[in-house]
Parts: C-alpha cells; structure tokens; sequence
C-alpha cells in the first residue's frame, strides 16, 4: 500500500499540480464510457477519483471491478475540475484527483443500510449495523463534536486546578434513585457488585483525602425505564471541589459550559453542519437562577423549558374552592390543586376531536379530565361554561389575564402531582403550536432551592430529592426533627415526628443546597453542597429511615471517613450525551453516543445481553430459575 499524502477531504485548489496518495471508501462511481469518476471518502471528506481512457485505459478498465465501500488507495495529480463539473455540494469540490495508479486495499459486501448523510431507516437497524451507521458524515461530526464537549470542558478544569482521578466500576449498591446494575464475585460467592450509579461517595472520599478539586469523564450505570433522554450507561462530567460555597460551584460550572460552548463554535470541522449550536444564539454566564417554587408554580415542572417562558400556568385553586363547579370545589376542599393554561388567541386552533384527545393523554396521565373553555368578548364558552356563572366566569377570566379569542385548558386533581404532569405535557404542546421550542435557541437556568425531602403517601417515607449526601439549607432544623424522631417509638420517621409535634408540611419546606442546571427543559447537570459532617449526615439517614445499623453497613466508610476531618465541599455532574444532544438538536439520546444501548436496553449489534455458560454460573454460584 503506498503511504497517503492527504486525506481526501483536506484536498483544495491550493494542492493543484501537486501528485497526491489518497485512501477511503468508495462512496459512489459513475461510469461514462471513456472515463470513470469515483467519489472517494475518508474521514476529512471526499474527492473525486478520475479515471481517463488518455491518462491509463488499463485503469479505467481496472475500476470497473470496484464497488460501494471498497476501500482503495488512489495516487495521481490534483487537477481544478472544467468550469460545468465545479460543484458545491462537496468541500472539494472545484478539485479533482487525475489517477494514474490505483489498488483495492479491500472488497466490501453490500452493506444494509446506506452509508448517505440523510439516511432515513428504522434506527433498529441503524443500530444493529453501527460501524456501518458511523461511516456517515453526520455521525461522525457528532463524535468529533462529543469529544470537542469533553476536551473543552477537560482543558478549562484543568485550567482551574482540577485532578483527573479514576474511581472504581465495580462498586457498592447505592441508593442514587435508580436500580443498580449488579455483578457477582466468584471469589467471594454469594456476594454482589454493584456498577455505579454515579461517583458520587468518591469524590466526596477524594475531597476528604485532600485533593481539592477532583473531575472525571466518569461512565455511570441506571437500571432505569426508558426515556429518549435516558441510556443505561451514560457518561458525566463529574466535579467536586473542596472549601465553596453553591454559588462557586455554579460559577465554576457556567465556565464549563461557555467553553464547551466556544470550542464548538470555532471548529472549523463543523461548517458543514446545521447545529443548533452554531448558530447565534449567544449563552453568556453568570446564568439566570430560578427557585423550585416558582418553577412549580408557573410552569409544574422543576426543569422547565424556558423557550416560552411567557406561557406560564395559572393556580386557580383558591378560584376553585369558591365557585359553583362541584368537581373543581371538591378538589380545592380536599387540598388538592387546580391549574389552568391560557393558550393565547387559540380558541379556534383545536377541533373538538383535537380537545377529546388533549383530554384522553390528560387522563392517562391519571386525570379525571380536562375542562377546555373558549374566552368570548361575552365570558367563557364551551363544555363547563354552563356550570360557572357569569360573576365566577369573569373572575376566572381576570386571573387568567385572558383576552377574547384564547383558549383555557384546566386540571383539577386531588394529587398535585397529576395536575403538574397533564399541565406541564399541555404547556409543552401548546409551545410548540405556537413555534416556541425552535431548537436553534437555548433558554438556560439553574434550578435553586429544592425541597429537602420528596415524600411517598403509599408508605409514608420521606426520600432525598437529590440524593442524601446534599446539605440541607436549615442543619439545625433537621437536627431539631431527628432529634425527634430518634425519641419515637412509631415504625416510621414521619410518624415519630408528626407525634413529636412536628408538622409534616414544615418538614417538605425544607429546602437543600442543590443547583440543577437546566437547557430548554432538559436536566443537563446537577450537583449539590454536601454535608461534611458525621452528625449531619446521620440526621438526614434518620428522616429518610436509614437506621444507624443500615447506615453503618451501607456508608461505614463515609460516616468514618467524615470523621476523619472531612472540608466542606460541594460538587456538579453534567450529563454529556443530555448535553450534547441539545447542543447537536437531536431528539434521541442514542443518536450521541457510538454504541448505544436499543430502546429495551440491547446492544443490537453485538447482541447483548446474553446467557452464559452453566459452568460460569456455576463458579459464580448462580442458579436460573425457569419462569
Ligand atoms: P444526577 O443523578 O442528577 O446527579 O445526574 C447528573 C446528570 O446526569 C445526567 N443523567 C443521565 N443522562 C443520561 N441517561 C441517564 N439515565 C441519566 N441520568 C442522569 C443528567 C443529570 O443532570 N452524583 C450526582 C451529581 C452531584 O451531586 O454532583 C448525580 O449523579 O444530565
């Protein structure tokens, strides 16, 4: 094979006159008789091959045996093409190369998907033949721009003192939220692996062993249900830093974004593309800060998309508990909530098949219905306008602050819960009716001020709404409440404190020092200020009902290693493929990452997960029951 002087795609008039060795994959050919082109591509792009009866008959003859994807080596001199064969849709394409030798490096099968940039196929199959899918430009732009994100984001924390520290795959069952995904030992039978969920207990270890600033490109392993923005094994960009505070942190981090956001911008590689991220939008920190309250209340969702930021929701509960509507009345009487959406100036947008079927994906979502009423110059018209008297009618109408012409959609529910999801999924819906989710726009905002606590009714537990290494806002509060509790003699927590006196809406206002950092209504970082403190954390352990024996058992190792003299620290995770997937305008998770898992969390390509040997089970002391 002769040494490549060039890589096809680099090719330009300024390398005319000059003999070039090229190497890649044919892409296409076009026979015309007495002369042959063949559109080689490599990495860098591609180039046109040409083959002339008057350079080298033998040639031309000798092409004709190379087919889609053989891969070639071709020398011969650049040459600008006539003035009717200069074309633009390729980056070479006033050049082309005159080939006076050439060899097939190898044959290739015809493979099963196209290798062309707009491919459009079942993704199953993009997915079972990934080497394949890889081979097209805009896959491979996604790479490159997937490791731009993580060298940038690299350089600026390494500019900023940060250590890389590996920390360990096969790790410990942790409880981050998410099922873990477990290995078993042979040498230690019966015993169990956990993969981790995230880093997280030890980049706290490497902020108490003294490292002060730690980052990881860290691969992190959920057994979760499936979202397009969810992968089993996704990577973060992991940080941890001792002696801050939140805002420094979230500073730090804002860095990290600009930089990524700057490095994809000025690569050159990326021309070709129509990235969202390429466009002018300009993302400039310190970024706007948002409290969950209010993030709740306007828009029932803790991540919302802020690319229509005006269309925000309406609580009309108080309105509710005093109106004539028993359905609504009742709601507001036992609690509940009642919201409502203002859809400016689209009473008429939506037939009333449309509104049936807004109101049955409310109901899957677990509502009762979805009330639809149309605003008039005379008041509110259509389905439960007759049950609302006209006094009610315009009451309704001010806290909408709503015009003639609009549309209101409204949900009541008992569980508030049901109300934020059908609200959030109709504020979504109604944004894009309007053309507010372009995606070559980026609304961005920290999420601040989360509750302390989530609590689950069916069993009266509290959780850790991020996880239970986050400093509470209040410490003496939460000592005061496991003080409480730890005097109790109820099964649970709750139960011991609301006996001890402490009332369980105070102990859902307490707020953590976490900080999410949230693009068009996708999560693409969180991170918190932890507790550096035995007593704390062990507070925190007694409210979510982790008893001292469970706790020592679990998190032996940190409640020691606080003990030792642990710093105050604080730290962020990135989820690169959420990242980039914003970044490139993607949809689908899997469509950033090389190999990904399918949407049942199979490798499709190399078929995995798959059965083992008995033998292996055997050694590991693992027996298949048969369903
Ligand atoms: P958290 O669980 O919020 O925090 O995760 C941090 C970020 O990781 C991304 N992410 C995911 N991406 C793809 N697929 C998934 N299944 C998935 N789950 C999460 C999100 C999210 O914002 N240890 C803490 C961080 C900390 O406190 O420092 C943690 O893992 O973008």
């Amino acid at each position: 094979m002769k040494t490549r002087t060039h890589r096809c795609g680099d090719l330009g008039k300024e390398h005319v006159g000059q003999t070039v060795t090229v190497c890649g994959w044919v892409d296409t050919k076009r026979d015309r008789g007495g002369v042959a082109f063949i559109l080689l591509r490599d990495v860098a792009g591609k180039v046109q091959l040409t083959f002339a009866e008057e350079i080298n008959p033998e040639l031309l003859q000798a092409t004709r045996e190379a087919r889609g994807e053989f891969v070639l080596s071709a020398t011969g001199k650049v040459r600008e093409r006539d003035k009717e064969n200069k074309t633009t849709t390729i980056a070479t394409g006033e050049i082309e190369i005159a080939v006076e030798s050439f060899e097939i490096l190898n044959t290739a099968v015809t493979p099963a998907i196209e290798v062309r940039d707009d491919l459009k196929c079942d993704p199953e199959l993009r997915l079972k033949h990934r080497f394949i899918d890889l081979r097209r430009r805009p896959m491979q732009a996604m790479l490159q721009a997937r490791a731009k994100l993580i060298s940038a984001a690299r350089a600026t924390l390494e500019a900023e003192g940060f250590l890389d520290v590996e920390t360990p795959i096969l790790y410990k069952r942790t409880p981050e939220g998410a099922r873990d995904f477990i290995v078993p030992s042979r040498a230690h039978r019966g015993q169990f692996y956990a993969l981790p969920q995230s880093p997280q207990l030890f980049k706290q270890l490497c902020m108490i062993s003294g490292l002060d600033r730690y980052f990881q490109v860290a691969r992190c392993f959920r057994d979760e249900d499936k979202r397009a923005d969810r992968q089993p094994e996704f990577t973060q960009i992991d940080i941890e830093m001792s002696f801050v505070n939140r805002d420094e942190v979230m500073a730090l981090f804002e860095k990290v974004v600009a930089a990524v956001f700057k490095a994809l911008r000025e690569d050159k590689r990326f021309k070709d593309q129509s990235w969202p991220v390429l466009s002018e939008s300009s993302v400039t920190p310190p970024f706007e800060r948002m409290s969950y309250e209010q993030a709740m209340r306007d828009y029932s969702i803790d991540r919302p998309d802020l690319r229509s930021r005006d269309l925000k929701l309406t609580d009309l509960t108080q309105w509710a508990a005093g109106c004539s509507f028993n359905a609504f009345k009742g709601v507001a009487e036992k609690q509940g909530l009642v919201k409502g959406l203002r859809c400016p100036g689209m009473a008429e947008q939506f037939s009333t098949g449309q509104l049936k079927n807004l109101e049955r994906d409310a109901k899957g979502m677990g509502a009762a219905g979805l009330a639809n009423l149309k605003v008039t110059a005379a008041g509110l018209e259509g389905g439960i306008a007759k049950f609302i008297p006209e006094a009610e009618q315009q009451a309704m109408i001010a806290a909408f602050g709503a015009q003639p012409g609009d549309l209101l959609l409204i949900c009541a529910h008992e569980k508030h819960k049901v109300v934020h999801a059908v609200m959030h999924n109709m504020r979504l819906l109604i944004a894009d009716k309007l053309g507010l989710s372009d995606n070559s726009k980026f609304a961005i905002s920290w999420v601040v001020d989360f509750p302390l606590f989530e609590y689950r009714e069916e069993d009266e537990k509290l959780f850790a709404s991020h996880h239970p290494f986050t400093l509470p806002q209040d410490a003496r509060r939460v000592a005061e409440m496991a003080e409480i509790s730890r005097k109790g003699h109820e099964p649970h927590p709750v139960a011991r404190m609301l006996r001890g006196g402490v009332k369980l809406e105070d102990v859902l206002a307490l707020r953590n020092n976490q900080y999410d950092l949230v693009i068009n209504g996708i999560e693409i970082a969180g991170g918190s200020i932890r507790m550096h403190r035995t007593d704390w954390q062990a507070d925190v352990f007694e409210l979510i009902g982790i008893t001292k024996e469970e706790a020592e058992k679990k998190f032996g190792f940190l409640m020691s290693a606080l003990a030792h003299g642990a710093p105050p620290h604080g730290g962020i995770a990135s989820g690169v493929d959420r990242f980039l997937m914003l970044l490139l305008g993607l949809d689908n998770i899997a469509d950033v990452i090389a190999f990904p898992k399918s949407a049942t969390g199979r490798d499709l390509m190399i078929d995995t997960p798959n059965e083992v040997e008995p033998l292996l089970l055997k050694e590991l002391g693992v027996e298949m029951k048969k369903e």
